[in-house]
Order: C-alpha cells, then sequence, then structure tokens
C-alpha cells in the first residue's frame, strides 16, 4: 500500500448540517491517512499533480458521474445473527430471542460453522460501504476471535465485543456463561488476544467488553465488567432502553432506568456504545452526555421491536453522539444508507405523526425530523466521531476511509440530470445515496488507504 492521489468530485459532510460538494485533488500518504485536500484547478491541486508526477505517485482521475466519499460507520451489528437477515421479524424482542436468536448463536460454539457465516458478512458489508463496523459476536471465545481475524484480513475496521450473559432468568442453559468468574475471564482473555493478534499492531480491530442487556446479565457480572474495562481501557457497548418489556425489565428489577444502573456499574463511559436508547428521558440523556457515551440508533429494528422512534434531535441537544446501526438481524438490512434513509424517514413520522384518526396538529412532535443531510453525517461522522476515531471526512488528518460511488453504473437507481442540466446539488446527492445507492453504485471502498473491495479506481 503506497500513497496516491486521486482527482475527482468529493462529497463530503462537513458538518451534521452542511454537506459540500466539490472538484478535489486528495492526496493520500502512504500510512493511509489524508495528506490534503485541494480544489481542482488551484495552484495547491497543481503543485500536488507536479510532485506526484515527478516521483511516480499514482494518480487517479474520476470520471464526471464518479464521486468520492467517506465510508460508512455502523455502530451496531450481531455478527451471528447474519444467517437470520430479513427473517424472523413477526416475533416481539422477548420471544425472538428465545425462540430464535439465542438457539442460532448457541451454533456459534463451532468455530467451522461461524467461519464461513463471518466470511461471507464482513466481505458483504464491505461491499455495501460500511468501512466500520461495531459487532456483538457470541459467548464463544474462538469464534469470536475468528471474527477479529476475518474483520483484520479483509482491513474493515472494527470493533468485536465476545458477549457476557450469564443470568439464568433469562439465558437459556446452552447459550450462558456459566459463572461470573468464567465470563470475566473469558472477557479478559479476549480482549488481550484481539490486541495481541498478528497484524494488528495499528489496532484495526479493536475488542470491546459487552455485556448484551441487563435483562440478560447478573449484577455481580455487570459490577465485573465495569471494573475490567477500567482496568483494560476498554470501550463497551450493550443494549439500553430498547423496548417497553426490557426498560420496563429493567425498571423492576433495578428501580431506576438503565442508564442510570449501567453508570452505578461503571458501564457508562466515554467510548461506550448504547444500542436503541429509544426510551431514554431528558434525564437519561444529561446523564449519557455528562460521561461521553454514544447512542447507536438503529432504525429498521426500532420499527419492528422497540415500539417507538429514537427522538434522535433530542439526544443531539443534548449533546449526545449518535451514530447508526443496522442491528443486524433486528433490522433487516446490511446497508447503513439504507438505515440512514429509515432514520431520515422515521424522524419525519414522528415529526409529524402517523395516525389519521388524530388532527394534524396533534398528531406528531415538533422538531423531530432531520434532513438528509444529517442523515449522510449520522452514517459518517456521527459514527465515527462516536467512536473516537479520525475518520468519516474526507479531509486531512482523516484516515482515508472511503467509497468511490459511480452514479452511473450499470443497473444504477441513481438518476442523473438530464443531458446538458446542471448537476444535482450536494443536498440531493446526498440524499439520493441514501435513498437510491445500491451495490451496482460501490465501485471501490478503502479503509485507511487500503483497496478493501472492488477495482482498482477508475
Ligand atoms: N437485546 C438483547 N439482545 C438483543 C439482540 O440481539 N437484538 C436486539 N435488537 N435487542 C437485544
Ligand atoms: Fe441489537
Amino acid at each position: 500500500m503506497g500513497e496516491f492521489v486521486i482527482c475527482g468530485h468529493v462529497l463530503n459532510p462537513a458538518s451534521a448540517r452542511h454537506v459540500t460538494m466539490a472538484r478535489q485533488v486528495l492526496h493520500v500518504g502512504a500510512d493511509g491517512v489524508i495528506v490534503a485536500s485541494h480544489a481542482a484547478g488551484t495552484a495547491a491541486a497543481t503543485a500536488v499533480l507536479d510532485d506526484a508526477a515527478r516521483r511516480g505517485v499514482p494518480v487517479h482521475e474520476l470520471a464526471p458521474a464518479q464521486l468520492l466519499m467517506p465510508g460508512f460507520a455502523d455502530l451496531h451489528v450481531h455478527a451471528p445473527q447474519w444467517p437470520q437477515m430479513g427473517r424472523a421479524l413477526d416475533l416481539p424482542l422477548r420471544e425472538w430471542l428465545e425462540q430464535r436468536t439465542f438457539p442460532l448463536e448457541a451454533r456459534f460454539a463451532d468455530p467451522a460453522f461461524a467461519a464461513p457465516v463471518y466470511e461471507q458478512m464482513v466481505t458483504t458489508l464491505l461491499a455495501n460501504g460500511t468501512t466500520t463496523a461495531v459487532f456483538f459476536a457470541t459467548i464463544h471465545e474462538e469464534s469470536s476471535l475468528t471474527l477479529a481475524r476475518i474483520c483484520l484480513r479483509h482491513g474493515l475496521r472494527a470493533h468485536v465485543g465476545l458477549v457476557a450473559m450469564d443470568d439464568p432468568a433469562l439465558c437459556p442453559a446452552d447459550y450462558r456463561n456459566p459463572s461470573i468468574a468464567q465470563a470475566l475471564a473469558a472477557s479478559s482473555r479476549f480482549i488481550h488476544a484481539v490486541r495481541a493478534l498478528p497484524g494488528n499492531e495499528n489496532a484495526l480491530v479493536r475488542p470491546m467488553v459487552t455485556p448484551r442487556f441487563i435483562p440478560a446479565c447478573t449484577d455481580g457480572l455487570l459490577h465485573g465488567l465495569g471494573a475490567l474495562a477500567a482496568a483494560e481501557g476498554c470501550m463497551i457497548q450493550t443494549h439500553c432502553s430498547e423496548s417497553d418489556w426490557e426498560h420496563d425489565y429493567v425498571r423492576q428489577r433495578m428501580g431506576v432506568n438503565d442508564t442510570v444502573a449501567l453508570d452505578r456499574f461503571g458501564l457508562l463511559r466515554r467510548g461506550t456504545v448504547l444500542a436503541h436508547s429509544c426510551f431514554m428521558t431528558a434525564e437519561d440523556m444529561a446523564l449519557v452526555h455528562a460521561r461521553g457515551a454514544a447512542i447507536a440508533h438503529c432504525p429498521l429494528s426500532n420499527a419492528y421491536f422497540a415500539g417507538a422512534v429514537l427522538p434522535l434531535r433530542q439526544a443531539w441537544q443534548a449533546g449526545v453522539h449518535v451514530g447508526l446501526g443496522t442491528d443486524i438481524s433486528g433490522g433487516y438490512s446490511p446497508s447503513v444508507a439504507v438505515n440512514a434513509a429509515m432514520a431520515v424517514t422515521a424522524a419525519r413520522m414522528l415529526d409529524t405523526g402517523n395516525d389519521p384518526a388524530l388532527p394534524a396538529a396533534t398528531r406528531g412532535r415538533t422538531d423531530a425530523r432531520l434532513t438528509f443531510a444529517e442523515g449522510l453525517w449520522l452514517a459518517t461522522r456521527g459514527g465515527t466521531d462516536a467512536l473516537g476515531i479520525t475518520a468519516g471526512q474526507l479531509a486531512p488528518g482523516m484516515a482515508f476511509d472511503a467509497i468511490m460511488v459511480d452514479r452511473a453504473a450499470p443497473g444504477s437507481n441513481i438518476m442523473l440530470p438530464p443531458a446538458g442540466d446542471p448537476d444535482h446539488t450536494a443536498e440531493d446527492i446526498a440524499q439520493q445515496i441514501l435513498c437510491n445507492m445500491g451495490r451496482p453504485n460501490i465501485r471501490t471502498v478503502w479503509v485507511a488507504g487500503r483497496r478493501v473491495h472492488g477495482a482498482e479506481t477508475p
């Protein structure tokens, strides 16, 4: 992997509210970090091109209908639920876990079952433009380590969590940690094993402490995992205030909401990723903000299991980091773009309301809608920012985690302007990408400057 230069249109989420599109000359260093990005035609851009020519650095020129954009961050994926994607969504959360999901995840005790599933999942996520993924694996060390190895081999930036779940009240005998001590020892071994993987010197793949959710864990385990995360400086992920059933279960057992309980166990810290969080109160959000934790918003999954829409703008107003999660297989799509469009759609329905029996004026919740520019931000920099990763924008100093989108690819659903018309605005192109982009459009994908999917550009 050497340095290179790409000239072409760059779609960049400059801020949550503002997306830009311009022809740029982008210089990527041998370390996979963007050295410079200059407007095409300027003296600075010409100097980069001249210097590249003199030193024999490859220069790629994109076609007019092609563009570069940051890769997607998926903050919540259940890797072992890959075989169940697009199925079993007619059950409520608890029945879905007990009847379908725990039995499937139990099969990952066999690494030979896990390996081909994880291989296909990682390559499919990359093909959909995901460059950072945060995974729940299973309770099984060997197959979870296999997942980490596969991410590393394919170059996917990933956080991988060995799941911890020990409470016999919810977890079946064949799929739970037999004791607190066993679960903590396994999590500790897993953290060290991932960090020590050959080829992982730059920590492209990182471990995560992963209590499944409060209802699946005893108090002792939650307490031990909080201490382990602090001792190891390891990030944490869990499910939080997802559904009425889960939220009420925690309130009955703990007497407080998920956030307060997690905080008491030391599980709410900078870098903690809280999936869903639909039922958070303003106090919950203030606490999450104070701790610097993040929400993984999973709008497709929430339509089936949560029975509510996360008031995302309220979370933003409270200063909480928010990114997107596919929640495979609670969500049925491996595409962060599809989930970003769904986030915009769900926010619109929260804003306008959806029960036609109510008068329009009182049907919805004011100030809940999101723009597509905000959807693009959530899908990219919102996610990487939540994780503390220096990627998610195509700007100097950021890792070159990027997608080359070909809007004119054969089989594309993205409509270009009629011949002779000016090109669409940056906002419209962002919207088209979230609403209409498919795999044919995702021509090349890079993580940290390494090509991880597709053809060499152009
Ligand atoms: N809560 C605990 N486990 C799960 C899971 O696998 N998916 C979802 N959506 N919620 C959960
Ligand atoms: Fe989940």
